[in-house]
């Protein structure tokens, strides 16, 4: 191992207080098309008809075919290296919590158990009448699907313009105040409030090192960068 891996190993074996931010970038490896970037879902879609409460009132069907499609291409896939790195990491340090922008369930999947979903879960439904929120993995799900209740069901998931869920928010901050150590992983760091948790660390005094093949905007805030794809990464991390 390189002698600076090393060195976050060896501080990250000291570390009382984790916190882990993830972003689309740690399921690129297991197939899942990220939204920026060169092959990213935002170059082909338009998130304005396709992630905003405005684009399901005016056409549900089509916002439902989207998500159709991208559950089914998450249904196929599995976690990869750096999920169930961090699966395993949970098991060593005292306090672990992971963050995570996506929606895909990898995380969960893989084992991870302190795992907040800042944008929801694409596993589940929420009814636009009684706003009860449901799992439901049904692929493809029947279009346009209905609760009980009669009201219509939306994918559970934050869009664009919409405020992200209070209690995940509060958590989310909270361990982000209270980290020692933090990884940021696989996000462009661009999309609010999500991004302004790693300043949260930093002024916390956290330790923060970012994994991502690319710089991106928090990367100035970072004690510790790592240019490497966070599945061939991550394994060497774990003790
Ligand atoms: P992005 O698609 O914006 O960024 C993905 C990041 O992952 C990029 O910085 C890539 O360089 C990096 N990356 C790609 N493959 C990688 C790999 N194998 N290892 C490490 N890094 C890799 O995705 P997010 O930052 O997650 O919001 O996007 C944030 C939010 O914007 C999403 O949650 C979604 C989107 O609009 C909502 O849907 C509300």
């Amino acid at each position: 191992m390189n002698p600076e891996l090393e060195k976050i190993k060896e501080r990250l074996k000291n570390s009382a207080s984790l916190a882990v931010l993830t972003g689309a970038g740690i399921s690129a490896e297991s197939g899942v098309p990220t939204f920026r970037g060169k092959d990213g879902l935002w170059k082909s879609f338009r998130p304005e008809e396709l992630a905003t409460p405005e684009a399901f009132d005016s056409n549900p069907e089509l916002v439902w075919e989207w998500y159709n499609w991208r559950r089914e291409i998450i249904s196929r896939i599995r976690p990869n290296q750096a999920h169930y790195a961090l699966a395993d990491l949970e098991v060593n340090v005292p306090d672990f919590t992971l963050i995570t922008q996506n929606v895909d369930g990898l995380h969960t999947l893989a084992g991870s158990k302190n795992v907040i979903e800042l944008h929801g879960s694409i596993w589940r439904v929420k009814c636009q009448r009684c706003k009860k929120s449901s799992e439901n993995r049904e692929v493809p799900i029947n279009i346009l699907p209905r609760c009980g209740c009669g009201g219509l069901l939306r994918p559970d998931v934050v869009w664009f313009g919409e405020p992200l869920p209070e209690g995940a928010l509060t958590a989310a901050f909270s361990a982000s105040s209270g980290a020692d150590f933090m990884f940021v992983i696989g996000t462009s760091g661009i999309v609010q409030p999500a991004a302004s948790l790693a300043f949260r660390a930093k002024e916390s005094g956290a330790y923060l090192v970012e994994i991502n093949l690319e710089p991106t905007p928090l990367s100035k805030i970072m004690d510790a960068v790592i240019r490497s794809k966070a599945g061939e990464v991550l394994p060497e991390l774990v003790f």
